[in-house]
């Protein structure tokens, strides 16, 4: 494993808010940390109090969000991590971005796919409730796009799959990637 991993990746996973972006991408990091691969989560709700902290919702807001966590995901590959993204990324237009600027052998996209009723019925934040309040402008899934990936590397259906599989599949799709790169 620390050999067939021992170049850096970006799981880039999308999903919307409530699907279980955060929640994989703290179990895939701690997953790979025992298997001493170096790992770090980029998540967009914490980079969002930071260096992301200028920007709201709007379309360019959000495409300068993922630019600049792409870029920063790209950091961290290129020092030879995998690094974790978790962020909305409603639009097909914000991936293919991202793969370019990491580069498509790196790039590995994982679509969290939980439908709309699910993220509804969980709302951790309260924020759907908020959403169909009218009080949110622009939240994803209510007045707001989500567009789903068509062809993404890997799709996570966490209506019926635990953490720990959605993990696992994540790290066979890694381990396969990276053991037909290397030969
Ligand atoms: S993205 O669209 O630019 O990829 P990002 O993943 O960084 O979004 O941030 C999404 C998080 O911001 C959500 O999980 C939620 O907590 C919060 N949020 C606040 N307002 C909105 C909104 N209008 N649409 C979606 N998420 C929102």
């Amino acid at each position: 494993m620390g050999t067939a991993m021992s170049s850096g990746a970006v799981v880039w996973l999308t999903g919307m808010s409530g699907a279980g972006k955060s929640t994989i991408a703290q179990a895939l990091v701690k997953q790979l940390q025992t298997f001493a691969v170096r790992a770090t989560v980029l998540d967009g709700d914490v980079l969002r109090t930071g260096l992301n902290a200028d920007l709201g919702f709007s379309e360019a807001d959000r495409t300068e969000n993922l630019r600049r966590v792409a870029h920063v995901a790209a950091l961290f590959c290129q020092e030879g991590y995998v690094a974790i993204t978790a962020t909305i990324s409603p639009e097909m237009e914000h991936r293919e971005n991202a793969r370019k600027i990491i580069g498509a052998d790196s790039f590995v996209e994982v679509f969290v796919d939980t439908p709309l009723r699910v993220c509804e019925s969980r709302d951790p934040k309260g924020l759907y409730k908020r959403a169909r309040a009218g009080q949110i402008p622009s939240f994803t899934g209510i007045s707001s796009p989500y567009h789903a990936p068509e062809h993404a590397d890997v799709v996570l259906h966490t209506e019926s799959m635990k953490v720990e599989h959605c993990v696992e599949r994540i790290i066979a799709h890694l381990t396969h990637a990276r053991a037909a790169r290397i030969g």
